[in-house]
């Protein structure tokens, strides 16, 4: 089940976003509810501004490209990239139905961008670097394809205890489906980046200066739990992959148990799903 390279790695998340791109897409409006607000301060420590050329890196089905478009208005551009062709297809389709045609897009490996193209005045990766075998990398590509005096910022979930939700999903989902534990700091895991201190040094390793890094909460708020579940059901969550291999019957029970603990965060107006997410970023030195 462990994929023996970087490179199979990757394509299971290419396949995998491919085949829920039309989900993630459906999902957009859940998903600004649950990211306006830190997707805002995501820009501005990127200091994005009008007339920018930006490069947004995982970009999904565009839900922040759209919010850079229109910061850096008509004499911009934005490039958004993505390893899976068929969500990078709704972040163009979506730019095109906003009237936002200073967005063009890319399918490009966040670890192998862009070969020779450079200068970009700010990088953006939006809950997407945890996912990369090798985030130093990709970071170290940021790195190159931004201008002297450039900025990066990136967005990732923190540590395990303060993204529960997720936890119990992938201890659940690996129990029903007989596996042993995962460590949540395995590389490419959604909880990844989230040890404190990792992103803040491979930042600085990769070359940028000023780095900071800040905690934002972003609670999940949905009707119910089985909203949530629903949203994980339609989305490239390492949760379906692994209850991919049981039987229907069996896949339900493993649901049903997920959905049974979460009602823990019932509140009496909806369900609140704790979230707490990192904010890095630095800039490219002048020098
Ligand atoms: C959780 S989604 C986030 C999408 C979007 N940034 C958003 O916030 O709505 C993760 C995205 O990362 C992309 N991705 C995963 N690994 C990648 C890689 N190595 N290079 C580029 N994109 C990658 C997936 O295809 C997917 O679109």
């Amino acid at each position: 089940m462990t994929p023996a390279s970087p490179e199979q790695f990757k394509d299971a998340v290419r396949q995998a976003w491919d085949a829920s791109a039309s989900g993630w897409n459906q999902q957009t409006p859940a998903i600004r509810n649950w990211l306006a607000a830190p997707t805002a301060t995501l820009l501005d420590e990127a200091q994005i501004g009008p007339g920018m050329r930006v490069l947004d890196i995982a970009a999904g089905a565009g839900d922040q490209t759209l919010d850079i478009a229109r910061r850096v208005g008509e004499g911009g551009r934005v490039l958004a990239t993505d390893i899976s062709p068929a969500i990078l297809q709704f972040a163009s389709e979506n730019a095109r139905g906003a009237g936002l045609p200073q967005v063009q897009t890319q399918v490009c490996d966040a670890e192998d961008l862009l070969p020779g193209e450079t200068g970009f005045d700010a990088a953006v990766c939006r809950l997407g670097l945890m996912l990369c075998p090798n985030p130093l990398g990709a970071l170290r590509q940021m790195h190159r394809v931004l201008r002297p005096g450039g900025h990066a910022a990136v967005l990732v979930f923190s540590e395990p205890q303060r993204n529960p939700c997720i936890g119990i999903l992938m201890t659940t989902a690996c129990r029903h489906a007989g596996l042993a534990p995962r460590d949540p700091l395995t590389p490419g895991g959604l909880l990844s980046l989230g040890k404190p201190g990792l992103l803040q040094d491979y930042f600085s390793q990769a070359g940028f200066t000023d780095v900071a890094t800040e905690r934002m909460q972003a609670p999940f708020q949905l009707p119910s739990a089985r909203d949530y579940l629903h949203f994980v059901r339609t989305s490239a969550s390492p949760i379906v992959q692994i209850l991919g291999h049981l039987n229907p019957e069996a896949r339900e029970a493993a649901w049903a148990d997920m959905e049974e603990q979460l009602e823990v965060f019932q509140l009496p107006e909806g369900w609140e799903g704790p979230n707490e997410l990192l904010l890095a970023h630095g800039m490219r030195p002048l020098g």
